[in-house]
């Protein structure tokens, strides 16, 4: 098993391959069924789709020239599980998906696929993490160019060194997610960085119209409005991924929350609810950063998620009476708090909060 970690992290096929045929020669002593195991690994070695072989090796990635920094990321299993997108959003990967399962169809008909796809949305919704599903969900490796990186810290080489990432994503099929395109068009003050931005954007330009279709090369931006149309233009598709709306905040919550090990970690329905209504502006990433600083604060102080939540939630404060109302409520049921503890944690004076109570029928004078 170490074995196998060390030479598959490192994405070295030929490493996992010689491993695989070790185990078939001898099959470790505690397998049961040691036929069964043989026939089941050579079934594993045999099914690996030319497109999903773990081709790029350590030594191929190409490197930043003065100080062999590889350029690339490459990850050879990505994982994008848990992706939660509008629905138009994931119509449309649904559709490129279509496409790629359908090629030959498509190239009868005489119309290829989508060979490129520009994605833009503010931070946090799930840009890159929509590649990682694309590459997931395609069985292709995931080769990833931070453009901001290459762009600031070597920008005299800049062009040649996505040139060389560009190549070495052609020369078998992956995903190429070129995160933070906005990089090559931002303005500088600098004439001579203007000048190699443009040749930047030149050599993009030309690998986007004669990019193959054994490969999908997906970029991610922040900023679309600082692209040159010229660019967006060239993309076979583009989508624009929106702030999560309330019912994709409460699936994300759920998916988060249902990945809770613990009894503890439960959410129920109308907490989930209360939380979705209250997070309204929140991006995706910020939904999940929260259910794990909650699940982090539940376990330290050994209470429930779902309580710890109510609280947070009820510091989010709001302009929506009702909604305000059912937090109060929820305060006062479920964690048992008192009006001037109430009042302390939602940050309203104390006769609001009686208010409050007696208008969800609660009468604490009772
Ligand atoms: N649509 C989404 N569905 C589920 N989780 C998401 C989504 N968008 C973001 N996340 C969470 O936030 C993290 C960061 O998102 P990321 O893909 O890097 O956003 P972006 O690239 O748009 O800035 C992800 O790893 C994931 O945990
Ligand atoms: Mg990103």
């Amino acid at each position: 098993m170490l074995d196998l970690v060390r030479v598959g992290i490192r994405g070295h096929g030929a490493g996992v391959r010689q491993l695989a045929y070790r185990l078939l020669r001898t099959v470790p002593p505690a397998v049961p069924d040691q036929e069964a195991f043989r026939v089941a690994l050579h079934a594993a070695m045999v099914t690996a789709a030319a497109g999903t072989e773990l081709r790029f090796t350590g030594g191929t990635i190409p490197t930043e020239s003065d100080t062999a920094i590889e350029l690339a990321d490459v990850d050879p299993l990505p994982d994008g599980d848990g992706l939660i997108l509008d629905e138009g959003s994931a119509a449309e990967l649904a559709e490129i998906l279509a496409e790629w399962s359908r090629r030959d169809d498509l190239h009868r008909a005489g119309v290829g696929l989508s060979r490129t796809l520009l994605l833009s949305g503010p931070p946090g919704v799930g840009k890159t993490m929509t590649a990682r599903w694309l590459a997931q969900s395609l069985s292709l490796p995931l080769v990833t160019l931070d453009l901001s990186s290459v762009v600031s810290s070597y920008l005299g080489s800049s062009g040649r060194n996505i040139k060389a990432v560009l190549d070495y994503a052609k020369s078998g099929p992956c995903v190429l997610l070129l995160d933070e395109f906005d990089a090559i068009a931002k303005r500088r003050d600098d004439d001579a960085d203007i000048g190699e931005l443009k040749r930047i954007v030149n050599v993009v330009l030309v690998e986007l119209d004669r990019w193959p279709d054994t490969s999908l090369l997906v970029a991610a931006t922040n900023h679309p409005q600082l692209l040159d149309p010229a660019v967006a233009r060239r993309f076979d598709r583009s989508i624009d991924l929106p702030l999560p709306g309330k019912a994709e905040r409460s699936r994300i919550l759920a998916y988060a929350a249902a990945g809770a090990p613990t009894a503890a970690g439960v959410v129920s329905e109308s907490i989930a609810d209360l939380t979705a209504e209250l997070t309204q502006g929140f991006s995706s990433s910020d939904v999940v950063r929260m259910w794990s600083l909650v699940l982090r604060r539940a376990v330290l102080r050994g209470a429930m998620a779902e309580d710890v939540l109510l609280e947070e939630i009820a510091r989010i404060g709001t302009g929506n009476t009702n909604v305000r109302d059912k937090v109060i409520a929820a305060l006062h049921n479920r964690l048992g708090l008192s009006n001037r503890q109430i009042a302390e944690v939602v940050g309203i004076s104390h006769p609001t909060v009686g208010t409050a109570l007696k208008r969800a029928g609660i009468d604490k004078a009772r």
